[in-house]
């Protein structure tokens, strides 16, 4: 069966790429995550294209194409990808003032040149790596250790994020991210002859109250700048139907601050357009006593704990697991509907252009469009892309 998938797969990317074109997967046939070669990014995908594209996200929720030409592949093609997957969605760093515009609506400024983060990675080792075109975009969210770095400054360390999925919470939550790499980190210099040592968190980080098994899972990141994916649409059809149906009722209460009403989501999240289920929402109960936790309807704080502290333990088995080592000049692309990610513990300030990091992100939601430009209405951005932003790759 998942055989028969892939070579179907397969046979499409023949006729809709040409006969350059493959597909493997990144761990295993039954298993997230396909790596996808000869499909060149930087040109406009035909209505075909796109929708095999699409398609291949639907089915394995990773896909990744490396190898992109460094010299013909710049940000703005990474936009003009993003915009078939969905509406791509300004990060709020890329503006001035967002926070008071979303407080009191003022007008929107973007930031000043000098303060842009392509500027601002410019200008760390401005003889060795310069932002490819279109980093500038307010869709564009650079991940990086450029900013503040230099030949002369001191290394510093930075722990892995929480286990999370980008902004899930809102009425129509994104659908999609995905990274183009411009530069990933060479060295492996660390005891563990790691790209970074593993570094030890401080206390508070996690719930307190967490089993040490799950501590483990959580803390067991990768060394050498990877995204660590976990696959919880697997993690959800793995279970026995009798715990999905009873999972499927339960109703989360998430909250901002401790004290506040906050709001209901379902725990089992269906993806409109695959239908497919997954464990969307447990994650977020992992985090410290910094941040509210997420209450089970109908259950006290501390049971809610135990509950989700289950089935977050269930999510990050090892066999859910994919963790992407990034290369320069791939275009990596994640469902957010049926996996969770985390951030690896990185150089945070570096001294060599051997350890930069230079990764672009784009996110994105709403429905898919084979044709470009997207049709999206005004008003359905207004609603939901804030702040507005409407591209028009
Ligand atoms: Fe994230």
């Amino acid at each position: 069966m998942t055989h028969s998938r892939d070579t179907s797969f397969q046979q499409k990317l023949l006729s809709t790429f040409g006969s350059h074109s493959s597909m493997t997967p990144v761990l295993s046939a039954d298993r997230m995550g396909r790596r996808i070669r000869g499909v060149d990014l930087s040109q406009s995908l035909s209505r075909e294209q796109a929708t095999l594209l699409i398609a291949l996200f639907d089915e394995y929720q990773v896909i990744s194409f490396p190898g992109q030409d460094q010299n013909g592949f710049h940000v703005t093609n990474l936009e003009r990808l993003a915009n078939h997957f969905g509406a791509p969605i300004p990060h709020p760093k890329n503006f001035a003032n967002y926070v008071e515009y979303h407080r009191q609506g003022v007008a929107l400024k973007p930031l000043p040149a000098h303060q842009q983060s392509s500027s601002r990675c410019n200008a760390a080792f401005p003889d060795h790596i310069t932002c490819a075109k279109g980093a500038n975009s307010p869709a564009v969210y650079i991940v990086t250790n450029l900013p503040g770095s230099g030949e002369h400054c001191e290394e510093k360390f930075v722990g892995g994020l929480h286990w999370h999925t980008d902004i899930e919470f809102e009425p129509i939550p994104l659908s999609t991210s995905m990274f183009y790499v411009q530069a990933a980190p060479k060295t492996r210099s660390s005891p563990l002859n790691t790209w970074v040592p593993n570094i030890k968190r401080e206390t508070g980080f996690y719930h307190p109250d967490s089993s040490p098994e799950l501590m483990e899972r959580r803390e067991r990141l990768p060394l050498n700048g990877e995204t660590a994916y976990a696959d919880t649409a697997a993690a959800f059809s793995d279970l026995p139907s009798s715990e999905q149906l009873a999972l499927e009722k339960i109703i989360l209460r998430r909250r901002v601050r401790v004290n506040d009403e906050g709001w209901l989501i379902p725990l089992v999240y269906t993806n409109p357009r695959t239908q497919k289920k997954s464990l969307h929402s447990p994650i977020w109960a992992s985090r410290g006593d910094n941040i509210a936790p997420v209450q089970v309807e109908g259950m006290t704080l501390a049971a809610s704990r135990h509950f989700l502290d289950k089935l977050e333990m269930h999510i990050l088995d090892p066999k859910y697991r994919y963790d992407h080592l990034h290369q320069p000049g791939d275009v990596t692309i994640w469902s957010n509907f049926s996996t969770v990610h985390n951030a690896p513990p990185a150089k945070s300030i570096i001294n060599s252009p051997d350890d930069a990091r230079l990764m672009y992100r784009i996110s994105c939601k709403g429905s898919p469009s084979f044709d470009l430009p997207r049709g999206d209405s005004k008003a359905w951005i207004d609603e939901h892309i804030s702040p507005p932003y409407q591209s028009t790759l």
